[in-house]
C-alpha cells in the first residue's frame, strides 16, 4: 500500500551504487527531509557500523534495521530514504521498505563497486582476501531481493550522478 507516501522515494542496492549521494542529491532538489538508515543508526548506537559489527555482531546490526524502518513508518511527511546495501535481504524488511515509497534499486557491476571501494575501510562485509570474489557472490545472492522489492530499476553504472537524479524524479511524479 503506497498511497500518500507514492512520491517518497527509497533507494536500495550494494554497498557502492551511490544511495547516499543520490539521497543527498534527490533529497535537495525534491526539497524532501533524507532519511539515511546507516547514519540514523550510528547515531543512535554512538557507534559507526564498523564497531556494530565487530561488538555486538551482523545480526544485531539486522535488528537495528527492522526496528528503524518500523519507526520510520509511522513519520508522515515528503522524504527520501537511503539504507544500507543489505536491507532488502531480510524478507520482514521487504513489505516494509514498499511500504514507504516508491523503492528505487540503483543496479551496479561488481568492478564498479571493486573500484568504488577499493580503499574503503568502512564496510566490514568487504574487507580482507580477495573483496571483488566477496562483491560479486553477495551481489549474486541479493540480486533477486533487490529486483523482488524494487518498483523501478536503473542500471548506474554509466550515468552521470544528475542523470540518475533526474531518471528517479521522473519515475516518482
Ligand atoms: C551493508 C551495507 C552498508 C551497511 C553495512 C552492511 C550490506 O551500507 O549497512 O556495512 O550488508 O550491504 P551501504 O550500502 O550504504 O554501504
Amino acid at each position: 500500500m503506497k498511497k500518500d507516501s507514492q512520491s517518497n522515494v527509497v533507494l536500495i542496492g550494494f554497498m557502492g551504487c551511490g544511495k547516499s549521494t543520490m539521497g543527498i542529491r534527490l533529497s535537495y532538489r525534491m526539497q524532501y527531509i533524507l532519511e539515511d538508515t546507516d547514519k540514523l543508526i550510528e547515531t543512535k548506537a554512538g557507534m559507526t557500523i564498523s564497531e556494530i559489527f565487530a561488538r555486538e555482531g551482523e545480526e544485531a546490526f539486522r535488528q537495528m534495521e527492522t526496528q528503524l524502518l518500523r519507526t520510520l513508518a509511522e513519520k508522515k511527511g515528503r522524504r527520501v530514504y537511503s539504507v544500507g546495501g543489505g536491507t532488502p535481504v531480510r524478507a520482514v524488511n521487504r513489505p516494509l521498505l514498499r511500504e514507504l515509497g516508491t523503492v528505487v534499486y540503483l543496479r551496479v557491476r561488481p568492478e564498479t563497486v571493486y573500484e568504488r571501494l577499493k580503499n574503503d575501510t568502512t564496510r566490514p562485509l568487504l574487507q580482507g582476501e580477495d573483496p571483488l570474489g566477496k562483491i560479486r557472490r553477495l551481489m549474486a545472492e541479493r540480486e533477486s531481493a533487490y529486483a523482488e522489492t524494487a518498483d523501478v530499476i536503473l542500471d548506474v553504472d554509466e550515468m552521470a550522478a544528475e542523470q540518475v537524479v533526474e531518471s528517479i524524479m521522473r519515475s516518482v511524479r
